[in-house]
């Protein structure tokens, strides 16, 4: 299979790093910023043709699979751009931005002969994926989810996009902590309402969107949520379920506890990118190619991603009102 990646910057080289780790032919990369793709070409890629017009590499070069890692706001227009191609799409999360471009990106899905999947890579850590399985014949009482992580003013100026609500579509809900909401929405079902307050305690100066937000989500298994980006320094995201046959589960990235007894510890894996993203990249890209080389349908598609994204623009929304998701 031949791929392409679209954006070089800092996760588009991870997924070329691990492309190139499973052996898997990248035959073009795109970013209006040649620099970055020749520095990636270099290290991983060798044998691909650059590109700085991502429709142009589209017609082209045709790949098997595209990997989209560019800015938020690029997502839609792209996913949909391969989708009516019939190339498979690898997007970064998160799936879009703004809730009209949901329903083009489904309906795009809908009419392509080609597979989208999100990179909502955390449900493929071995925590998270045990987690999964034990809570199949348990009743969940509440849950509570949360993200302390530290971001300062130099991150934000690192790239244009960052830090603006066109762009980026929000602060630390959408970006950072999209993962753990996405987490705590596999464990306990799609939410029906939410009430939230969004701020910017530390960052107003810098960013125009939320540094911190918390949340009170509704439905048959309710939870809470908390992020920030103001914390001193990154913390593992963790979260709590309650049971009804009163077991209170502690999830955190590489341990999940039990009643404080520790029920499962993650084993050693190599990470090929921060610290902070896991090694679920590299089992996500696998399974992505494995579906596509199969037909096999891969899980976390547009619907699937589509539900996080609903949870996180309704939170937005809500400013201190209960609202639907
Ligand atoms: N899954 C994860 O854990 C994870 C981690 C980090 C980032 N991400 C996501 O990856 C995406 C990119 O984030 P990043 O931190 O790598 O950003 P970045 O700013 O470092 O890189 C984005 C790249 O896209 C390029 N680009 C911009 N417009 C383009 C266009 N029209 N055509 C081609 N290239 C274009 C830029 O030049 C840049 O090189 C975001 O959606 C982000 O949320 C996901």
């Amino acid at each position: 299979m031949r791929s392409a990646i679209i954006g070089l910057g800092v996760i588009g080289k991870v997924h070329a790093k691990v492309l190139s780790s499973q052996q898997k032919m990248v035959a073009a990369l795109c970013d209006i910023d040649i620099g970055a793709a020749e520095r990636v070409r270099e290290q991983f890629a060798p044998d691909a043709v650059i590109y700085s017009d991502y429709r142009l590499m589209l017609d082209e070069i045709k790949p098997d699979v595209v990997h989209i890692c560019t800015p938020h706001y690029l997502h839609a227009e792209m996913v949909i751009a391969a989708l009516d191609r019939g190339i498979n799409v690898l997007c970064e999360k998160p799936l879009c931005i703004r809730r009209e471009d949901i329903g083009r990106i489904l309906d795009a899905e809908s009419r392509s002969t080609a597979q989208l999947g999100v990179c909502q890579q955390n449900r493929y850590l071995e925590v998270n994926e045990f987690v999964k399985e034990y809570l199949a014949d348990k009743k969940i009482v509440g849950a509570h989810g949360s993200v302390a992580w530290s971001r300062d003013a130099d991150y934000y100026n690192s790239a244009e996009w960052r830090g603006t609500q066109d762009q980026e579509g929000g602060g630390v809900l959408i970006n950072q902590a999209l993962h753990t909401l996405d987490l705590v929405q596999w464990f306990c079902g799609e939410p029906t309402e939410v009430v939230a307050s969004k701020d910017a305690l530390m960052l107003g100066d810098v960013i125009e969107v939320e540094d911190t937000l918390s949340a009170r989500y509704f439905g048959e298994n309710p939870f809470s949520f908390f992020a920030t980006n103001c914390a001193p320094c990154g913390f593992p995201v963790q979260i709590n379920i309650l049971l009804s046959n009163k077991e209170k589960l502690t999830v955190l990235p590489s341990v999940l506890l039990i009643n404080d007894e520790v029920k499962l510890r993650k084993g050693q894996k190599q990470v090929l990118g921060k610290a902070c993203y896991g090694n679920g990249h590299e089992a996500l890209i696998d399974d992505f190619y494995d579906c596509v080389a199969t037909g096999r349908h891969f899980t976390i598609d547009g619907a699937e991603a589509a539900k996080v994204v609903r949870m996180i623009l309704a939170a937005y929304e809500s400013n201190g009102e209960r609202v639907s998701v």
